[in-house]
């Protein structure tokens, strides 16, 4: 049985304050919620990560997690926060591949092997983000890009290594749209990855990978999502923003 993983990334959005105030009502919900086989992660933006730290101490529900890190442990690199920063901040996880650092930063499945590899070198576990754009849909070529994304950028980690990732399926053209994609859609690519694992890696990781489904998942489409065989939890952006929200897809799952 694999546990279910509800991790919110906040993207480039909160005040720090208002990063406090999100997890303080995240500590009140998960007050009384054993979270038994479940884990919940919060991914704010590098700032916020010290304060975020402190308060979610305080109840010891919740998990963090950055955004991003650079694959060296440190150098000239103006700007860039290393894997061995993060860790000795006391994050846990770190989003690699997020298709907005893919679109808007350049970053490839070349880049992207590097840095898991860094990551997992310091500890940090990496949650690799996959996915097609709807014009790659469109064309049928949604597993072909999905595949591509995987094999070139995790497939030379070893069993070891392996283990420590959680792998993100966001088609594209689900994040921030309001679109989902159906149980169905998720699943069949779901099931398309764990897959490609098992070809790889053999029956054992394959069945123990935890993949998360990321693309406008809210409170009201959690459940039917995470119902699915193939879907360990989900990745959410803008409804992880709201506790109220948040604790919604966490208690529907
Ligand atoms: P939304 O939930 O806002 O669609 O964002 C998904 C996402 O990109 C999470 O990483």
């Amino acid at each position: 049985m694999r546990n279910k993983v509800i991790a919110g990334n906040w993207k480039m959005y909160t005040t720090i304050e208002e990063g406090v105030v999100l997890v303080k009502g995240l500590n009140a919900g998960l007050e009384n919620n054993t979270l038994e086989n479940k884990k919940i992660i919060v991914i704010p933006p590098f700032l916020h990560i010290p304060s975020v730290i402190e308060e979610v101490k305080k109840a010891g529900k919740i998990h963090v997690g950055a955004q991003n890190c650079h694959h060296e442990k440190e150098g000239a690199y103006t700007g860039e926060i290393s894997p061995r920063m993060l860790k000795q901040a006391g994050v846990e996880y770190v989003t690699l591949g997020h298709s907005e650092r893919r679109q808007y930063f350049k970053e490839d499945n070349g880049m992207l092997t590097i840095k898991t590899a860094a990551a997992l070198a310091e500890n940090l576990l990496p949650i690799y983000c996959c996915g097609e754009t709807l014009s790659e849909r469109e064309a049928g070529k949604e597993r072909e890009i999905v595949q591509q994304q995987v094999e070139e950028g995790l497939f030379n980690l070893t069993e070891e290594q392996i283990k420590n990732v959680i792998v993100a399926y966001e088609p594209v053209w689900a994040i921030g749209t309001g679109k989902t994609a159906s149980p169905e859609q998720a699943q069949e690519m779901h099931a398309h990855i764990r897959g490609l694992f098992r070809t790889k890696y053999g029956e054992n990781i394959a069945s123990d990978l935890i993949i998360l489904y990321g693309g406008s998942v809210k409170p009201n489409n959690a459940a039917e999502l995470f119902g699915m065989p193939d879907i360990d939890g989900g990745l959410v952006g803008g409804a992880s923003l709201k506790a109220e929200d948040f604790l919604g897809i966490i208690t529907s799952c």
